[in-house]
């Protein structure tokens, strides 16, 4: 059984379970773009490596995932392999992942960027079914993009993920009514899956979630947000 998704009139999709938005007004490729994937400083961090690791916190639509790859496939001077890893206790049905890439407002993109990144969804509506709690690792562009889904309370399955992580999207609900996804443990997790230059970005700059990541060891930035939000937060991994 998969989760709700509730949508909207101008097509936002809504968690019922948690009533929030499952990304900012702007769109959910736009958010990906800006506040994640350029955040994290993609493309060019991945330029000149081997591979490239990313994990996130709340997998939900997969917007975040298909515009990494998007961004990953466009790069001309892209790592070889891309390894995204991502936490997720509510998996949608493939059929909510779709229509969230079917959903964003034209000004969101180009219609070629638009184009590749409806057809990369569907590579991943394709393979996405039973998706019971445990890990679920799948495989696209010839091995060279690789999603490894963990099924499961964050709490349980993010530390123990096997991964070391090169860039971090933390993208739960808000921290006010999805405090699991941004307590000090889950926070913790996250840090023992970074090395020195781990790059992070998220939507909030809540300030428990600054507070925790500076206490971790990471260096926060509050940055311009996406309107209407007025700020974002990046940061970078330097413990001490
Ligand atoms: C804002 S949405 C993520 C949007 C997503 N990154 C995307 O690109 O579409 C937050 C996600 O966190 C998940 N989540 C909330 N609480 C969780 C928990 N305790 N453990 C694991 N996942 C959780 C929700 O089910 C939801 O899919």
């Amino acid at each position: 059984m998969y989760e709700s998704v509730n949508w909207s009139e101008d097509g936002t999709p809504h968690s019922p379970r948690f009533m929030d938005r499952y990304h900012s007004c702007a769109g959910g490729l736009a958010q990906a773009e800006t506040v994640f994937v350029a955040g994290c400083g993609l493309p060019g961090n991945w330029r000149g490596k081997t591979q490239f690791t990313v994990l996130e916190t709340g997998f939900g639509l997969g917007l975040n995932f298909l515009s990494t790859w998007s961004a990953w496939e466009t790069d001309p001077q892209r790592c070889d392999q891309l390894h995204f890893y991502s936490v997720e206790a509510y998996p949608v049905s493939s059929a909510d992942m779709v229509r969230a890439v079917g959903a964003v407002a034209p000004s969101e993109g180009d219609k070629a960027d638009l184009g590749r990144i409806q057809s990369l969804a569907q590579q991943l509506a394709s393979v996405w079914q039973g998706l019971s709690p445990g890990i679920h690792t799948f495989h696209f562009a010839q091995g060279h993009v690789v999603l490894t889904l963990a099924v499961g309370e964050v709490g349980q399955v993010l530390p123990a993920l096997d991964c070391q992580a090169d860039a971090v999207f933390l993208d739960g609900f808000s921290p006010s009514i999805n405090p699991d996804m941004w307590s000090v443990s889950t926070l913790q997790a996250v840090a023992l899956h970074c090395r020195a230059g781990t790059t992070l970005a998220t939507y909030t700059i809540a300030k428990s979630v600054r507070e925790g990541l500076k206490q971790l060891g990471f260096l926060v930035t509050k940055c311009k947000g996406l309107p209407p939000k007025r700020d974002r937060l990046e940061a970078i991994f330097q413990p001490s």
